[in-house]
């Protein structure tokens, strides 16, 4: 049996991850360890939560006795660490707790992966550590980091302590570096769910500038298979980049979803442009399609079709997340652009 330390899965990817383990690999058990910030929610775990293989502790990656108490407890053999502060306009306005949970949490991870001598420390990164592209190319996994906002310089600095927590203490460590990604239970700050959730209710969109930046669309569950391989199949000390060979701009994203729910595409709307935003990002997946035999089980069609379909069908779900402290955010960061 594996006994895994999740972190974040009570988020957007985390939580797709330990719905994925739970039912598919029922021979593993889970301890889901989860801050529950704001973008952290029981409600995503709602059909898993009481399974016999889960048991969620709501507490923070920075309490490091925290997680060598749950570390010695559960006998745990590896950890995959999903929690993070992910949104890049909340880093623009607050990067402190950024450096806290992305880089103090994995340092603080890291060092009882070390002391516990653990069999993986899985590091869940992105492709936003390589900085932007021009209108060509790809990010492959040899591509140098060049990281643009806050958030991204934070994911940057933990990729850099998990490779010399391998280097100097021998941690046998795997980094994935995955794109964009879209589908159920992802909290309506991002750009799909945001989209979706103001088209049902006949709201602008706020576009970006002019809306031609270009993102690597990746449906979640397509993530969650591919970090499963890496944990699983992919050698110690390597890294994976993850995408789904699925660039469109924001403005056909918008379309798309408009198109879809039938709604105008005068609900578009540019607004300011976010400070530092990174043009396009574009993923070379060769590795881990090749070595782990890895490859996304839908298109970006059929995904952001299952995923309006969801999010029509889940309002409850999205109602409940829509809080008051997302509609503060929400004012704040949008009015007057
Ligand atoms: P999310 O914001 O939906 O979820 C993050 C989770 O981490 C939340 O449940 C939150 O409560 C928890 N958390 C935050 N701080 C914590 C702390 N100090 N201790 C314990 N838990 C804490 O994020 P997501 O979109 O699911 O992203 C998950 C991971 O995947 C992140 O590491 C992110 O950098 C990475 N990633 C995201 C994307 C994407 O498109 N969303 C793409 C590539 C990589
Ligand atoms: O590439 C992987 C990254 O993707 C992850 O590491 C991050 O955690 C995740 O948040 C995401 O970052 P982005 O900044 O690309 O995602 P976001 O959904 O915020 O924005 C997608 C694009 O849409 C980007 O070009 C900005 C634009 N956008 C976003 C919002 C929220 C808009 O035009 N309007 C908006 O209101």
């Amino acid at each position: 049996m594996r006994r895994l330390l999740v972190t974040g899965g009570a988020g957007f990817i985390g939580g797709n991850f330990v719905r994925m383990v739970l039912s598919e690999h029922p021979d593993c058990f889970v301890v889901n360890l989860d801050k529950l910030t704001y973008a952290g929610n029981l409600g995503s775990l709602a059909d898993v939560l009481e399974r016999a293989n889960h048991k969620f502790v709501k507490g923070d990656i920075c309490d490091s006795r925290l997680v060598e108490q749950i570390v010695d407890e559960h006998n745990i053999d590896a950890i995959v660490n999903f929690a993070a502060e992910s949104h890049v306009d909340r880093s623009i306005n607050e990067p402190k707790v950024f450096i806290e949970t992305n880089v103090t949490g994995t340092l603080t991870l890291l060092q009882v992966a070390r002391d516990k001598n653990l069999e993986r420390f899985v590091q869940i990164s992105t492709d936003e550590v390589y900085g932007a592209l021009g209108p060509e190319g790809k990010f492959t996994e040899q591509t140098p980091l060049s990281p643009s906002s806050p958030y991204s310089a934070s994911k940057a600095a933990a990729d850099h302590l998990v490779r010399a927590f391998g280097h100097t203490y021998g941690v046998r460590f795997n980094i994935t570096r995955c794109s964009n990604n879209y589908g159920p239970y992802q909290f309506p700050e991002k750009l799909i769910p945001l989209v979706i959730n103001n088209a049902l209710n006949d709201k602008d969109l706020p576009v970006y500038g002019d809306g031609l930046q270009v993102r690597d669309w990746l449906y979640v569950y397509d993530h969650c298979t591919a970090v499963w391989k890496v944990l699983t199949e992919a050698p110690p000390g390597e890294i994976y980049n993850i995408g789904g060979c699925s660039e469109k701009t924001n403005l056909e994203v918008a379309k798309l979803i408009l198109d879809r729910l039938g709604k105008p595409h005068s609900l578009i709307k540019h607004v300011t442009d976010r400070p530092g935003h990174d043009r396009r990002y574009a993923i070379d997946a060769s590795k881990i399609i090749n070595q782990l035999n890895w490859a996304p089980s839908v298109t970006f069609e059929q995904g952001l079709k299952k995923t309006i379909d969801w999010y029509r069908d889940n309002h409850q779900w999205l109602a409940n997340v829509v809080s008051a402290e997302y509609r503060s955010f929400y004012d704040t960061w949008y009015s007057g652009r």
